[in-house]
């Protein structure tokens, strides 16, 4: 195959963006750090570390190590009792449909996530097998939008990157496969998103003859 894609998790597959907005709200609120939906955009595709780091800068905050680590897995801990409790109903609509199709067309597929909690959510919501390879928040070093992420999953799918073509909903994610020089597909508001050569509200939107002119199918 000429092609492959590559999907960023968070915001693209499943909608868990709101329940990192929800645990990082939680931690804000009882910091007494103001936190809107719109600045939560900032945190998208950024690594949990950072976000933290963010989070205490606008708060004007400068702690210990162990408070800082502290309040990192009180953040995961909070996110982790949403993620218990999902179900294959939280993939996003019209994800399947794509994922199936290039499946049937054996076209090479990879994750590429910076959440250390990709894996366990993937098999939450059953779809661990659609996947040639995984890459996530445990295997690198360098955070979107340095293309480190993707760069891996390319190699591992034995593809150059201008064969790659990226889903991500992140300002950042997209900027990483820019750099990568990978095509990247925006998912969800253009304006946002302008960086990305294509912009999709959601996957409803895109159809298959879409998903084959692209794949070279
Ligand atoms: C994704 C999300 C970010 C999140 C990051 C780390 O990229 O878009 O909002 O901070 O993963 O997630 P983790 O599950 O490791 O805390
Ligand atoms: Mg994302």
């Amino acid at each position: 195959h000429h092609k492959g894609f590559i999907f960023d998790l968070d915001g693209v597959i499943v909608d868990t963006a709101k329940y990192h907005y929800l645990a990082w709200k939680h931690l804000a609120d009882e910091l007494g750090i103001p936190f809107t939906e719109e600045q939560n955009e900032q945190f998208k595709g950024v690594s949990r570390k950072r976000c933290l780091e963010i989070l205490l800068e606008w708060g004007n905050l400068k702690v210990s190590r162990e408070q800082f680590d502290s309040w990192l897995t009180e953040k995961n801990q909070d996110y982790l009792q949403y993620i218990e409790k999902m179900t294959e109903d939280e993939v996003l609509p019209d994800v399947p449909k794509v994922l199936n199709f290039l499946k049937a067309h054996g076209v090479p597929m990879g994750l590429g996530s910076a959440s250390k909690n990709a894996r366990p959510i993937l098999k939450k919501v059953g779809l661990i097998p659609y996947f040639n390879t995984i890459v996530d928040g445990t295997q690198v070093s360098k955070a979107k939008p340095d293309p480190e992420v993707f760069m891996i999953a390319a190699g591992d799918l034995k593809l150059p990157p201008r064969d790659c073509i990226v889903f991500e909903d992140a300002i950042a994610g997209i900027e990483a496969a820019n750099i990568a020089g990978m095509t990247s597909i925006g998912i969800g508001d253009p304006e946002t998103l302008s960086g990305a050569k294509y912009v999709f509200k959601d996957f409803t939107e895109i159809d298959l003859d879409f998903i084959k002119e692209l794949a070279e199918l």
